[in-house]
């Protein structure tokens, strides 16, 4: 038998003006998509936006259907739409950004597990780890990539 154990790196910053150029720009504009949301069974407005290794930046924000699970995230909605789009460019970076009834959430949203997948997934399409920066009024939460978000993920190779 053998312990092993974890290490999960994380930068945390108190506001969005402590932020370098690029991720503060990104937060922008993840926080501008949000105010696009389609949310009117949770009334919880996400907003996600990606850079592109291009330099080119996409947006999407959660789409919600009465039939509940037909309803998609804003990390999803944003990551098929660049995957979509510019399918032989890597995915840079990615701010998730989240307003409920009160305003810009306090505690930085957390990307769910099927959106996590859905991030490794173009992580091991370009060999390239994305930087995911989740945005909070009390705090911003910023990963190298989503080895720390998703430990012990299924990949491709999984499918051996
Ligand atoms: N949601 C997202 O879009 N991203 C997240 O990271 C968390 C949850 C959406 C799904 C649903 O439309 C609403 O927020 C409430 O769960």
């Amino acid at each position: 038998m053998r312990k092993s154990e974890l290490r999960i790196v994380h930068f945390e910053f108190d506001n969005i003006g402590e932020l370098q150029k690029e991720d503060r720009e990104l937060v922008l504009a993840a926080r501008k998509a949000s105010k696009n949301a389609y949310a009117p069974y949770s009334k919880f407005h996400v907003g996600a936006a990606i850079q592109l290794e291009n330099g080119e930046i996409v947006n999407g924000n959660n789409q919600e259907n009465s039939a509940f699970t037909s309803g998609l995230c804003a990390e999803r909605t944003a990551l098929f739409y660049a995957n979509a789009n510019f399918p032989d460019v890597a995915v840079k970076r990615i701010a998730v950004t989240a307003e409920n009834s009160s305003g810009l959430v306090l505690d930085p949203v957390k990307p769910c597990g099927s959106c996590r997948q859905a991030m490794v997934e173009t992580e091991m399409r370009f060999q390239k780890p994305i930087r995911i920066i989740l945005d909070g009024d009390g705090k911003i939460l910023v990963f190298d990539g989503v080895d720390s978000l998703l430990p012990f993920a299924f990949k491709p190779d999984s499918l051996d």
